[in-house]
């Protein structure tokens, strides 16, 4: 089967499906999705400036998280151009949290100088925005297929002019004037993660295959309170920041305060400072986990707020009401990937990246909590207007099939990156996984797990979300960004940075 549209999204979460909404009205669109990917499981909310001021203190909020790392105007965008994409989203029928008095309830989760994130469903942000979205989208008519991308079509001039995807069991060619990736984070390149199984960075991959570059692949971010549930592989539970943010605590086995004295903020410090001091604990007192103790919150607002997490909670049978419940760190986003400018175009002509895929520097070295649904509705409405303006030429004569291909080993690469890339890394044990991965093949996870590999190798200090126990300290001589590329064997590669 062969198709043409002007654009093919491939994804259908925030950020894909902003990018189709945006485009609908001036271009043919297709979203090409394997899953809704993690948008759903969102659960603190939407991080939005309000009043005047508030875009400057959001915007240094989000710097401050991300280690100062962020590149300044395109977090500018982000503020700035938030509010009036959360007033659209609403005006689409996405039903937020309201005060007694009808304006937005707004919460405090970590790293923010004030109570700016709206939510819905208490806890449940991401399935409200998702859902609205995707009822705004099916209005416009724009065509979705569901079906997994297993290449890209690349014309002899090493333009991106399409998709090819396996759907109800055959292979649909996509021909394109543009490809947008929308495909999430690498969650699932680790064994333990927040994000649902099927988004593991086929993205990245991809991105590689077809020439663009990645930037910043060794910012991964952790989020500190995955529920415990005992299980060691997959897609864990998430408990949000907010429940720290309405006033519950993290706790050692004694019951002593873990982020006491350790940062002005304490339990509500960025999340890389509350992860890492969570790993140390754990590792001083050799536990798979630590407490979050919501004790002293009071019960209805518990109740009102995080049905989600109660629900999670009463599966493996604790209660975030009466008692402190078991929690522990788990990869939870990327925040570096496909190098980009701020309209989501690639190094790769005719292939554009949003979302979480994407790196346009906006999240720096470690992402601001609720800043990620911002991101998708912000970015993926650019590209839509940067598309809207101008597609790129279609692609003429012969195309080439740039293929995903298979990965032969997927839970040793998994084990790999979580044992030596996690939130502690230092040269042996980064050298030991580029040996260990040299022999899982050129598959989509083991591009991935390299990247991330190759990237924390070479960054020599530590920053946001990647800490380096063999280089404790930032060093301003490490201030320039990692890039990867694929050098001619196919397999990631960064230029050793020369510390300036
Ligand atoms: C959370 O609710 O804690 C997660 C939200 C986010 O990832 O920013």
């Amino acid at each position: 089967m062969t198709r043409t549209v002007d654009v093919v999204v491939i994804g259908s979460g925030v950020a894909g499906l902003s990018t189709a909404l945006g485009l609908a009205a001036t271009r043919s669109v297709l979203v090409l999705s394997a899953g809704d990917g993690s948008t759903p499981w969102a659960q603190g909310g939407v991080s939005v400036a309000y009043g005047e001021d508030d875009p400057l203190d959001h915007g240094r909020d989000t710097d401050i998280a991300g280690a100062g790392f962020c590149d300044p105007r395109t977090v500018r965008v982000l503020v700035e151009e938030g509010p009036q994409r959360v007033a659209e989203l609403i005006a689409h029928g996405a039903r937020f949290d309201r005060n007694a008095d009808g304006s937005l309830s707004r919460t405090l989760e970590g790293g923010h100088s004030r109570p700016r994130i709206v939510h819905a469903g208490g806890d449940a942000t991401g399935a409200e925005v998702h859902r609205a979205l995707l009822a705004a989208v099916r209005r416009t008519g724009v065509e979705s297929m569901t079906g997994r991308t297993v290449g890209l079509l690349r014309s002899d001039s090493g333009r991106v002019v399409g998709v090819l995807a396996e759907t109800g069991g055959r292979l649909a060619r996509i021909e394109a004037r543009a490809v947008v990736l929308a495909t999430g984070g690498i969650g699932n390149a680790y064994l333990a993660s927040t994000n649902p199984s099927p988004v593991r960075g086929d993205g990245i991959a991809l991105a590689l295959r077809a020439g663009a570059s990645l930037v910043d692949m060794e910012f991964v971010q952790f989020h500190p309170t995955a529920l415990h549930t005992g299980e060691t592989s997959g897609q864990l539970p998430l408990v949000t920041e907010a429940v720290r943010g309405e006033g519950a605590v993290l706790r050692d086995a004694q019951g002593r305060r873990i982020m006491d004295g350790l940062h002005p903020r304490a339990d509500l410090a960025p999340r890389d400072v509350v992860a890492r001091a969570i790993e140390a604990t754990m590792r001083r007192d050799g536990s798979e986990h630590v407490w979050l103790d919501a004790t002293r919150v009071a019960p209805d607002l518990l109740r009102r707020r995080f049905p989600t997490v109660l629900a999670s909670c009463a599966r493996i049978g604790v209660d975030l009401v009466s008692e402190p419940i078991p929690v522990a760190p788990a990869e939870h986003f990327l925040c570096g990937g496909v190098r980009t400018d701020r309209n989501g175009a690639t190094d790769a002509p005719g292939l554009y990246a949003v979302g979480e895929v994407a790196a346009t520097g906006v999240h720096g070295a470690n992402r601001l909590a609720s800043n990620s649904l911002l991101e998708g509705l912000v970015f993926g409405r650019r590209v839509a207007t940067a598309l809207t303006v101008e597609l790129p030429p279609a692609g003429h004569g012969r195309s080439h099939e740039v293929m995903l291909g298979e990965d032969r080993e997927p839970e040793r690469i998994r084990t790999i990156l979580s044992r030596y890339a996690g939130l502690r890394r230092d040269a042996a044990g980064l050298h030991a996984a580029a040996d260990e991965l040299a022999t899982a093949g050129t598959g989509p996870l083991a591009t991935v797990a390299r990247s991330v590999v190759v990237a924390a190798t070479t960054r020599q200090d530590s920053r946001g979300c990647h800490w380096r126990s063999d280089h404790p300290h930032t060093d301003d001589r490490w201030n320039e960004h990692v890039v990867v590329r694929l050098d001619e064997e196919g397999l990631p590669t960064t230029r050793e940075l020369q510390p300036s």
